[in-house]
């Protein structure tokens, strides 16, 4: 199988895909990930925001960003007052890829270009049921995969791009390079910065102008 492409009929729903994508086998990580983390929310989210992969908790519950990332990105929602509740949040790359094992956890790795490829799809098919006003990418695996590969999250961070169909999007640094700052400065720093890439997309649901 080339890609995901063939496992997605036109007219299904999004809870159909969920369905569907459970038994994903794609490409190689469905042999190292538990199960399938599909995208979470509700279908008429006004805001869809795409993380790299599951990590190691979200492999376990099935569920995206339940670990300290998501916790992250939930602070950065309340910061810029998003609702969470107009939030559908999914990943580019549907499984957990790791091969170390560190005491009980396991050692995330990031996904290569063909796995990319290989579900890039399922996240297409999310975006165009969710019909999103605003995309979130989180991470330059996210920024890449839908923006091409020229995408350099530094210089585009906080911009309002033209995202898949055209759909307004906005892009920031992965929330777990926050977590992984050297210092409390640093963390507090890389924060606000994040806090204010969050309250571009906030500006744009509002209907605001936005340069
Ligand atoms: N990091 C991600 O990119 N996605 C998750 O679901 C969890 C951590």
């Amino acid at each position: 199988m080339e890609t995901a492409e063939v496992l997605i009929p036109e007219d299904a729903s999004l809870t159909e895909l969920r369905g569907i994508a459970a038994g994903c086998t794609a490409c190689d990580l469905h042999e190292t990930g538990t199960q399938t983390v599909f995208g979470e929310g509700p279908a008429d989210a006004r805001l869809v925001v795409v993380g790299e992969q599951p990590g190691d908790l979200e492999d376990q519950t099935g569920e995206p960003f339940v670990g300290p990332a998501g916790a992250e990105l939930d602070r950065g929602f309340e910061a810029a007052g998003i609702d969470r509740s107009l939030v559908y949040v999914t990943n580019t790359v549907k499984h957990f890829k790791w091969s170390e094992r560190r005491g009980k956890r396991r050692i995330h790795e990031k996904p290569n270009s063909i796995e990319i490829r290989s579900c890039l799809p399922w996240l297409h098919a999310e975006v165009a049921r969710v019909e999103p006003d605003v995309v979130l990418l989180l991470g330059a695996t996210a920024g890449k995969a839908l923006l091409g590969s020229g995408f350099r999250v530094t210089k585009q961070r906080g911009e309002v791009l033209e995202g898949p169909d055209g759909r307004p999007t906005v892009a920031t640094v992965h929330p777990s390079s926050i977590l992984r700052s050297r210092s409390d400065d640093q963390r507090a720093e890389a924060r606000a910065a994040f806090q204010a890439d969050l309250a571009v997309v906030a500006a744009v649901l509002a209907g605001e102008e936005v340069a």
